[in-house]
């Protein structure tokens, strides 16, 4: 377990990431019932970015920095002010961001007493900080533990509505066959949650396998229409380029029924005010194309 998620917080691909999840989260806040948010692979929470590892690899310069830097158009804009709102509020009155919320304390800033949030992170020294870091908050639950396997137990959530977020470090070579199975077994246990995947692009055969996988199982095992699938990625500079991570987005399962308009609005301006190079693109799809149907049907 060596990846450390504090040398890429606030990265392009957490800005993507946490937006969405930050409207999630909005959208399940227009009914007053309860709900849960379950975060299988939660990291420490809040990242400080002006660290060591931060200071050694500045990416949120060229992800959340750029963002604050930028003039927004207003459809843009509220897509991402839930989010926006969250990374204000801890960083009042300085001149640059010292403080990046990781998805844990996007959850805690933005659900409401009623609400629940189970983190699950295996990683000691993380598990230990996110623990000591949420101890007063009697609706979070930390457990040191394997988030995949913890899905089995907390699935359904006795809320009957909420959010599940899966975004693994993708340090393991069966990474995305565990994610798929996951995916298989969470949405088995509770079929009208949405579900959030993060992947990375970069071993795109394993990311295709798992994105039209999950679809076709989806659509002919399960009944699902496609239109409760929803793709969101972004890439910016050219996927075959070396070095860093290129390109990254996510599946979501049940999504909100506002979400693909508010990402149709924001992410051709997020991926200009993101890129990095020659090649750089987004697409916004439901996976499903018309041939794969097709060929499932036959
Ligand atoms: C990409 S980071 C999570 C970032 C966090 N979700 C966020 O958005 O702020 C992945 C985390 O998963 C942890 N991890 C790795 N394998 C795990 C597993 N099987 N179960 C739970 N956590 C795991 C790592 O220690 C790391 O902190």
């Amino acid at each position: 377990m060596n990846y450390r998620h504090a040398f890429h917080a606030g990265n392009f691909a957490d800005v993507l990431k946490h937006v969405v999840l930050a409207l999630c989260v909005e959208h399940l806040k227009r009914k007053d019932k309860p709900f849960a948010f379950i975060d299988t692979h939660a990291g420490i929470g809040v990242y400080d970015l002006t660290s060591d590892a931060a200071r050694r690899s500045p990416e949120w310069r060229e992800g959340l920095g750029r963002v604050l830097g930028a003039v927004m158009p207003d459809d843009a804009g509220r897509a991402l002010k839930p989010w926006l709102d969250v990374v204000a509020a801890m960083n009042a009155g300085k001149a640059e961001p010292e403080r990046y919320p990781g998805s844990p304390e996007m959850a805690v800033r933005l659900m409401r007493p009623q609400d629940r949030i189970h983190l699950c992170e295996l990683h000691e020294a993380d598990a230990k900080t996110l623990d000591k870091r949420y101890a007063l908050h009697a609706r979070v639950k930390v457990e040191q533990r394997d988030g995949y396997k913890a899905l089995k137990a907390l699935l359904p959530p006795r809320e009957k509505r909420g959010l599940v977020l899966i975004d693994p470090p993708y340090e393991a070579r069966d990474e995305f066959v565990r994610l798929a199975e996951a995916a298989m077994s969470g949405l088995e246990r509770w079929p009208s949650g949405t579900f959030v995947f993060w992947r990375p692009m970069k071993d795109l055969w394993s990311l295709d396998r798992f994105d039209e996988g999950l679809a076709e199982w989806l659509v002919t095992e399960r009944d699902v229409e496609p239109s409760a699938i929803l793709r969101a990625d972004m890439w910016v500079r050219d996927l075959q380029s070396e070095g860093k991570l290129a390109g990254a987005g996510i599946v979501i399962i049940n999504p909100p029924h506002t979400l693909e308009a508010d990402l149709l609005a924001l992410m051709p301006w997020l991926c200009e005010v993101l890129k990095q190079g020659d090649g750089a693109g987004w697409r916004l799809d439901g996976i499903v194309t018309e041939e794969m149907a097709a060929s499932w049907a036959g």
